[in-house]
Formats: C-alpha cells, structure tokens, sequence
C-alpha cells in the first residue's frame, strides 16, 4: 500500500468539502464551460468508443458522461463529494463515491478511462495514474485533461479582484492545490513522465485550445463565481450584495474575452 501523508488528507478533504458544497453552483456556471472542454478531450481518442464500458473519473455534475452517452458509450461515473453525483441523479448513468488514489473497481473492467479536470486535484498522481492503468483492460485508453501551469483567461483576475473588494479570501485548500498539485499536471513533461512511470504507454500530452464559450461575459463571470473555491464565500453575502457583485464583475471584465481557455489533453494506451 502506497503511504499517503497527513497533509495529502486533509488537502483531499478539503477538496471534498468545498466540491460537496458545490454541486448546484457548478451545474449552474462551470459546467456550461467543462461540457466544452469534456467534449473535446473525448474527440482526443481517435477512435469510436462505442459500446466501451468507459470510467468518467471525478465526474463531477457529469458533463464527460453525457459526452460518453452521446458517443454511445457506457459511463459510469465516479466522485469524491457524493453530492456531486446526486446532481440530477435519475437522469444519470451509474455513478460511484470513491478516491482517485484507491478506485472501488476489479482489475481491467473498463475499456478506457476519461479523466476530465480530475487528475490536477489529486496530490498523488502516480497513484491515480496507476489506478486508472489497473482498471483498464489490455488495448485500453485513458484520456485526461488538465490546465497548464500559465494557462490564463482575463476573467479570472478581473472577477477575483472585485470578489476581493467584497472580503473574499482564497480557502486553504485552494492555495495548497494551486502550489503543490495542480502543478503536477500543469506541465506537461511533468505529466507525461508521471504516466509513463505509472506503466501508461504512448503518451501523449498536447495542447487543445477549445472553444469554452468565455466570450460571453454573463457565463464567463458564473464560471468564476461558481468554483468551489469561491461559491461558499459568495453565499456568505445577502441576495442583494451577491447581485451588485455580479453586476460589477460583469462591469471589470475587458473587452473582447477570448473565447478559449487552453487546456492539456493526456492520451494514453494501456497494455
Ligand atoms: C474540476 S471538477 C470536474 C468535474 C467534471 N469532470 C467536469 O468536467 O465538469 C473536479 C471533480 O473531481 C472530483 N475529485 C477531486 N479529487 C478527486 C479524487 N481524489 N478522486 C475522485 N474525484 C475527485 C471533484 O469532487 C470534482 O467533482
């Protein structure tokens, strides 16, 4: 058994928190975005999926699911924060509470592995990738998609700075993720060296510049209200103020938001 740290714990707890408290706001803002971006990191696979038995890993509201279904594949989904996968529930494929780190499945079920904006929140990674080898069959795929480490969109700063002016702090959580881990998947030598070590053959890790939709400053603006890092201080202020603050990031955001948001797209076969 791999030894994992106090602080890995209470960093992944943390994370559990914040993403349990989350589900609603994400569908709500960030999920309009991800189900961009979950549908392009399957595009990656360069083959049809369907009728794979295919494992949607941090699955979240589900975005990457439905990307699965409509490919006709067969997902299930799995989540740290349960109440991630209790979003709209009846309408879902299968879906599993478990860790990344110590995944609740036999050996070699599934035929891929979709692992969209998940891997950068887990602090070991080679554990995870090793996971994701362990329960993929011979001839399999993992697909997993990350930010790189200097992606930016002027968004983020622009409605982080009015949400500063309203008291808000970035959480613990958020700092440690952004220092140490999100780091390990944000560059992508780091990231393709940590799959190959894990046992992952052919790896590849290349740049998407995918349409997010980000040029709409109405979406771009619930896509930072609405991360979990920021959703528990927003529903700390009263329905009005939360109004004038939507109003004034709206009003900070430049002109001419790019539509993009880069992201880092991991392709790998399993032998
Ligand atoms: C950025 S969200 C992405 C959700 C979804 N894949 C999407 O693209 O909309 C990351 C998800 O990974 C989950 N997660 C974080 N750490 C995890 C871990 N160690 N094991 C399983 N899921 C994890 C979170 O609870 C959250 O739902």
């Amino acid at each position: 058994m791999h030894p994992v740290s106090g602080s890995d714990q209470a960093l992944v707890a943390g994370i559990r928190t914040a993403y349990a408290h989350g589900a609603d706001g994400w569908a709500a803002g960030p999920a309009t975005v991800y189900r961009r971006l979950a549908e392009a990191l399957i595009a990656t696979a360069g083959q049809p999926l369907a009728g794979w038995r295919v494992l949607d890993l941090g699955t979240g509201t589900g975005v990457a699911c439905e990307a699965l279904s409509r490919a006709a594949a067969h997902p299930v989904g799995l989540d740290l924060a349960v109440e991630m996968l209790a979003h709209r529930r009846a309408q879902r494929p299968p879906g599993v509470a478990g860790d990344a780190r110590a995944l609740p499945f036999r050996d070699h079920v599934f035929d891929a592995v979709v692992a969209a904006f998940c891997l950068n929140h887990v602090p070991d990674l080679g554990l995870a990738l090793a996971e994701c080898r362990r329960v993929t069959r011979s001839g399999g795929l993992l697909l997993a998609s990350s930010f790189p480490a200097d992606a930016d969109h002027p968004a983020k700063a622009a409605v982080e700075a009015v949400l500063t002016e309203y008291g808000y702090q970035r959480p613990d959580w958020y700092a440690t993720f952004k220092e140490r881990v999100a780091k390990l998947t944000g560059d992508p030598d780091t990231f393709a060296r940590t799959a190959s070590a894990a046992g992952l053959t052919d790896v590849h890790v290349d740049l998407l510049e995918a349409d997010a939709g980000l040029d709409d400053p109405h979406l771009a603006v619930e896509w930072r209200l609405n991360m979990p890092h920021t959703l528990g201080f927003l529903t700390t202020l009263a329905p009005t103020t939360r109004a004038e603050l939507r109003a004034r990031a709206i009003a900070a955001l430049p002109p001419d938001l790019p539509s993009v948001v880069p992201t880092l797209a991991l392709r790998a076969r399993i032998v």
